[in-house]
């Protein structure tokens, strides 16, 4: 089992999750761990919020944008205007090798407004990239202290096994 595992975070937030996540996945498969770093990092709260209304990309340092040799794919960011930040946009429509793939997206965020409507917009285009089994993490800033929350959200979704959900859809 491969997993990559790409992340923007800020102010560190989403980085602290992906610690607790990298805890639990190194025991369980081979981990590459990527964080995007913009090349030039918008700093204002109104320019990142403008950006990300926008879906704005923005440029950025260099990454693995392959993902086809790796099992599981997991993107995490922060909400920012009801949208992912500028570099997760980067990496969205840079990366290849979803097709049939298990992709896992992360969110922290602070109010939780916007997280649907980002999960949807980010869930799209990985649809379009034929990922075919999709799930979704929030994390809000509200439970940032409760460890085991962040990691049985993950554990979960990793122990479901994607035959047992489709059967359970085919019996109702
Ligand atoms: C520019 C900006 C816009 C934000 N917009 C939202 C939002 O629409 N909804 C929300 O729940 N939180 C919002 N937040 C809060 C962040 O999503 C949250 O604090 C996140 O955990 C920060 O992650 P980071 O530390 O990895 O950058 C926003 C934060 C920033 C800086």
């Amino acid at each position: 089992m491969k997993t990559l595992l790409t992340y923007y975070s800020y102010s560190g937030i989403t980085e602290k999750v992906v610690g607790m996540f990298k805890e639990v996945l190194e025991k369980r498969s081979e981990l590459m761990v990527q964080r995007l770093k913009p090349k030039k990092e918008v700093t204002s709260f109104f320019g990142q919020c403008i950006a990300a209304r926008a879906k704005k990309e923005c440029a950025i340092e260099e990454v693995t944008l392959d993902a086809g040799g790796y099992d599981t794919i997991i993107i995490g960011s922060p909400v920012w205007a009801f949208a992912p930040a500028p570099a997760i946009n980067t990496y969205l429509a840079k990366v290849t090798g979803l097709s049939d793939k298990k992709v896992i997206v992360l969110l922290t965020s602070g109010s939780g407004m916007g997280v649907k409507v980002c999960f949807k917009y980010i869930n799209n285009i990985l649809s379009s990239k034929g990922a075919s089994d999709i799930s979704e993490i929030n994390i809000p800033n509200s439970r940032m202290q409760d460890r085991d929350f962040i990691i049985s959200s993950l554990e979960k979704i990793l122990e479901q096994d994607p035959r047992k959900v489709e059967l359970k859809i085919r019996e109702g």
